[in-house]
């Protein structure tokens, strides 16, 4: 079904409406960016997505948002947004990636959403989980979580057809991540080390003629690691995520939001399981995306875009007038 109510397909003019959100989102970020507040950047993009998400004709419930009911003002998990009309969808939402990249005026901020038929994205709690990504191209089960670093970077090497030593690793510079990097180094490949924002190192490893990244590896968010699912879902690759609790409490919360086994492998298919759309728009400028440039009143950005169900992948530069005005009010 096109458009209409229930639980519908994912309509393809839906594309324009989700990219609207995240340059909202990211627009009103990027004000803050260089500002050195990452809370306020934060909130900008909150607003302004759930905002702009009140006016898409859809009937959406949040699966993975900025947290639980009572900690979360808005895009809590289970909010209700959209203008209360058309499809039935699950929403996943990261309204800044990088908080402290826009706050810091670093590479690769982004506004980050992905909307998928009900019942397609995991519901992960906001905790630790542990990645393992690959782009497309490679035959299904070349990664592994339950293998070890050294052997998923000669399989990935194999199935490339190359030496080992002609493979680089993404990771987030983390104390935590501190073997891995041993571990990569010890068997010749590179390191690519990133301080923040792991769904864009998951992204690049689609492209590694361009990005020069092969594989991601390492712990980041359990919400990060089901929207970089959801994009993957539309360029292809894989991705597998085991959640890392570091407690009972953390271990409820799994089970409260669905998880019966904590320690099961989530592959690509898990993480998100049917049809989606996923956006992206720079907030900072960085390889995967411009970031938002302020020129007097307005305001030019560059969007991700891409549908699973048809593969599409855009690219929207878009230029708004009077963002001053627009973003702060209702506007058309
Ligand atoms: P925020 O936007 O919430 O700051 O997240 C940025 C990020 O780098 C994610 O991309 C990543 O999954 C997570 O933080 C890693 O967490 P930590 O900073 O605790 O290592």
């Amino acid at each position: 079904m096109a458009n209409g109510n229930g639980s519908a397909g994912l309509d393809r003019m839906l594309v324009l409406e989700v990219a609207r959100v995240t340059e909202a989102a990211a627009i009103a970020a990027a004000r803050f960016n260089g500002r050195g507040n990452e809370k306020a950047a934060d909130k900008a993009a909150v607003d302004a997505m759930r905002y702009e998400l009140g006016r898409v004709s859809l009937q959406g419930t949040v699966v993975i948002g900025e947290g639980e009911m009572d900690e979360a003002p808005m895009l809590y998990i289970g909010e209700t947004v959209g203008n209360g009309t058309g499809p039935e969808v699950d929403i996943a939402v990261d309204p800044l990636e990088g908080t402290t990249i826009c706050a810091k005026l670093m590479p690769n901020a982004l506004a980050v959403l992905a909307v998928s038929e009900r019942g397609g994205l995991l519901h992960a709690p906001d905790m630790y989980m542990n990645k393992i990504a690959v782009g497309p191209g490679y035959p299904e089960g070349v990664i592994s979580l339950d293998a070890s670093v050294e052997d998923n970077l000669a399989s990935l090497a194999k199935a490339k057809g190359v030496k080992i030593n002609e493979i680089t690793a993404c990771l987030l510079d983390r104390p935590r991540h501190a073997d891995m990097i041993r571990a990569v180094r010890r068997v010749g490949a590179a390191v690519q080390l990133i301080p923040d924002g792991d769904i864009a190192g998951v992204i690049w490893t689609t492209d590694p003629a361009e990005t020069g990244i092969d594989i991601y590896l390492g712990s980041g968010g359990a919400p990060e690691g089901v929207l970089a699912a959801a994009a993957l879902r539309c360029i292809g690759g894989q991705i597998q995520g085991r959640l890392m609790p570091s407690n009972d409490d953390e271990r409820k919360r799994a089970a409260k939001m669905g998880i019966e086994d904590i320690d099961k492998i989530f592959r690509l298919q898990d993480l998100a399981s049917s049809d989606v759309i996923f956006a992206a728009t720079g907030v900072t400028s960085g390889s995967l995306l411009k970031g938002v440039r302020f020129r007097g009143d307005t305001a030019e950005t560059e969007t991700l875009i891409m549908r699973s169900k048809t593969g599409t992948v855009r690219r929207i530069s878009s230029r708004f007038r009077d963002v001053g005005l627009r973003f702060a009010e209702s506007r058309d």
